[in-house]
């Protein structure tokens, strides 16, 4: 399969780096109508949305992922657009109907980000139970099997510890068969949920051989329950000229870091992957630095000139990684002068390229 591109929907305030640096960006809806249009023809496939609900890393305002993705949905032809979702906060039946909607809407470019919540404030805060970890990961699972239930478009009944669903069958029915299901997360529970539910699976950013201890580990795992699982990877992408301008972007950006907001950050997100009982998973082995792009993008080391990000990417494609998240410190112009310097150079091999497989043929 040729890989894939999306993009992070900048939906919350502050940029995807937590740095005083300038960021040409903005939350707000009609900027990301702008830049979803742009998405579109720079040749991303999708864009993801993402969910918060109270300020951490910044993002002091938040617009909600799934109303988001309908709007886009209305003003974008070819995107895909993924919602990220809280079991927990979602009822999955709810978000069946919802999702149908938007998928009729969108003409059958809808999918879902299940998240199962690292952020503990934002269920107490809600007065919602927070489960303790694997806990969540239990509910999650159950969660995507109801969505598939209801939207396989037969009667549908469940019978779980979280959700019981005795469902005549959801009409309309999405107009995809199903719409994707991503999952994110990167502990011993993720990995084992995904394999056997998930259509994809999301990682954070992290170096080759970190990736691919979690492909083969989650690809096994789908394999045992006759399944295959596609994967995505964050990265931070610093595209410029040189490798200089690159690498003292990045310098810039981790010197002028909000070291209070990061600081925080890293309290947050123990209740993720190190509250697990492996005490391994998402952010267990981020520094401060790592942190500063808060799903650790830097490690994915998209950082460079458009040749050897490139080159980069191909690598990824090599261990397995089926699509690249990307998020920009200049959307305004980052993200379209990755859609003509670097999608292409990833997608038409180079003529020397076509005549080493010609040779090989
Ligand atoms: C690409 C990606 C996107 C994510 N998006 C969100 C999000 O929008 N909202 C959220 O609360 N968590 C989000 N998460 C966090 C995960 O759902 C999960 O809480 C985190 O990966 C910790 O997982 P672990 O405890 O299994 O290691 C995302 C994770 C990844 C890898």
């Amino acid at each position: 399969m040729e890989i894939r591109f999306a993009y992070w929907v900048p939906n919350v305030s502050g940029g995807l780096v937590v740095s005083k640096i300038p960021q040409r960006t903005d939350w707000s809806y009609d900027y990301n109508a702008w830049l979803a249009r742009e998405a579109d023809k720079a040749g991303f496939d999708y864009a993801l949305a993402q969910a918060r609900y109270f300020a951490s890393y910044g993002a002091e305002y938040q617009l909600e992922a799934v109303s988001t993705v309908a709007a886009l949905a209305t003003t974008t032809q070819r995107l895909k657009l993924i919602a990220a979702v809280h079991p927990g906060l979602w009822h999955p039946a709810v978000l069946a109907k919802v999702g149908t909607t938007i998928d009729l809407i969108s003409r059958g470019r809808f999918a879902v980000n299940i998240v199962s919540g690292w952020f503990k404030q934002e269920f107490t805060g809600f007065g919602e139970p927070w489960l303790e970890h694997d806990e969540r990961y239990r509910r999650s699972e159950e969660f995507a099997t109801v969505l598939r239930g209801l939207w396989s478009g037969e009667a549908f009944s469940f019978r779980g510890d979280f959700y019981r669903i005795e469902a005549p069958p959801l009409k309309p029915k999405p107009v995809q068969s199903v719409p994707e299901i991503f999952f994110g997360g990167n502990s011993k529970a993720a990995r084992r949920v995904a394999a056997r539910v998930a259509d994809w699976y999301f990682m954070n950013g992290n170096t080759l051989s970190g990736l691919k201890e979690q492909i083969d580990e989650v690809s096994a795992l789908a394999r045992q329950a006759g399944r295959t699982v596609r994967f995505g990877v964050n990265a931070f992408v610093i595209c410029r000229r040189t490798e200089e301008e690159a690498q003292a972007e990045l310098r810039r950006i981790v010197e002028l870091a909000e070291w209070e907001a990061v600081g925080a950050f890293r309290e947050q997100v123990k209740q993720a992957g190190k509250s697990s009982p492996e005490g391994k998973g998402m952010w267990a082995n981020s520094t401060l630095e790592d942190l500063v792009q808060y799903n650790d993008g830097f490690k994915t080391g998209l950082i460079g000139t458009p040749e050897s990000i490139a080159e980069k990417i191909r690598e990824l494609k090599s261990i397995g990684v089926d699509l690249v998240l990307c998020g920009f410190l200049h959307y305004s112009s980052d993200l379209v002068a990755f859609g003509r310097e670097v999608i292409p150079r990833v997608r038409q091999d180079s003529p020397a390229r076509q005549a080493e497989s010609a040779v090989g043929a």
